[in-house]
């Protein structure tokens, strides 16, 4: 029986390994079809998966020119088994023609919309997406403390936050979760570790298996479609970085021979056995793949296993990736 992880002050309990949504609207090409996404999500949920990542701003075009909402396939999947998941919505893009806005009138219509495309009547679990720089965070965090007394959502989280961030939003309105990126490629949040664990707030890993290519699955000279496909332009997916990331590829395979266990369930495993309170949150449309990643919850890492990891990367050269310059 795999233990539950804690979604920080909030005490919500999720598998230690969540679905990211994303990729069957937005961001991987051409969005999944509505029926079969709905269908993949539902089935998830029967290999163990409870908590699932959506935002407002997670949108595609279908192949019929008809609009694809992240959240809408997620609040249809999850219907008939809404109470026992935990569902995770963001505002603060999307909404408006500001790119980043979340001022409290537009939470407010923000909120209305999610519920509404998600089919429910309360939110588990609400970030903001990214900051506002017009608005601050203290305004924002009031904002988020009347929700929860309206019990529109049971907890909310910030997205690409760094401590001192954090901090002032905690204290006017207690913090459960940071979803900020995290992968093997990706570590500079490491620093603000100890804050989060200081204030009990968990921390959701976003492409935690750097979009795909800490898995060994791509190959130079594979090509995605520039028009719906944003690893067409991702640094890592580029031919030359493939060379230049062969001993981080190296690192995870000799572990994943040595544990008997995948390349991705290795990049997983790694910052699972790290902290109790890191949640990686991968997506995927395949159920193979799913399965995949929801086993890395089984793979042992011991401390020294982590720490070798943790070192070997210290010293390595690595190609350039997405997000690779921190906080945006
Ligand atoms: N808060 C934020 O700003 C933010 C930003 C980005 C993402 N997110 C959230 O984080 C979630 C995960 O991040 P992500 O999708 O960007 O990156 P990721 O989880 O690191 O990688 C996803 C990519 O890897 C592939 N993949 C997944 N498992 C695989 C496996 N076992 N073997 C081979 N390939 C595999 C998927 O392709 P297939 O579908 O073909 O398997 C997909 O293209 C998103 O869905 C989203 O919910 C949040």
């Amino acid at each position: 029986m795999i233990k539950k992880r804690i979604l920080g002050n909030s005490g919500i309990e999720v598998n230690p390994v969540g679905l990211g949504c994303m990729g069957f609207s937005h961001a991987y090409g051409t969005p999944t079809d509505k029926s079969d996404a709905i269908k993949l999500i539902r089935n998830s949920y029967d290999m163990g998966y409870d908590f699932f990542d959506t935002a407002e701003a997670y949108i595609g075009v279908n192949s019929d020119g008809t609009v694809s909402y992240n959240e809408e396939l997620v609040g249809e999947a999850l219907k008939p088994i809404r109470s026992h998941v935990v569902i995770a919505t963001k505002f603060g893009i999307g909404e408006s023609a500001k790119e980043r806005d979340s001022r409290p009138e537009t939470i407010r219509k923000s909120v209305e919309k999610s519920l509404k495309r998600l089919g429910t009547d309360y939110i588990d679990l609400y970030y903001q997406h990214r900051e506002d720089p017009d608005t601050p965070i203290e305004e924002v965090a009031g904002v988020m403390s009347e929700l929860i007394k309206e019990g529109k959502i049971r907890a909310w989280g910030l997205s690409e936050a760094d401590a001192e961030y954090m901090r002032r939003a905690n204290a006017v309105c207690k913090v459960s979760a940071i979803e900020n990126r995290y992968s093997m490629m990706g570590r500079f949040y490491e620093k603000d570790f100890p804050a989060f664990e200081e204030l009990n707030i968990a921390y959701v890993a976003y492409s935690p298996l750097a979009n795909g290519i800490l898995t060994g699955k791509y190959k130079a000279g594979m090509q995605f479609d520039s028009q719906t496909d944003f690893r067409a332009i991702m640094p890592q997916f580029q031919d030359e970085s493939y060379k230049q990331n062969e001993e981080l590829f190296y690192l995870i395979s000799s572990m994943a021979e040595e544990k008997n266990a995948t390349m991705s369930q290795i990049s997983l495993a790694w910052m699972l056995n790290k902290k109790p309170w890191i949640i990686p949150i991968p997506g995927s449309r395949k159920p193979e793949r799913m399965k995949e990643n929801q086993e890395a919850a089984n793979v042992q890492l011991s401390s020294e296993d982590v720490k070798k990891i943790d070192s070997a990367l210290d010293k390595m050269k690595m190609s350039d990736y997405f997000g690779g310059t921190g906080r945006k």
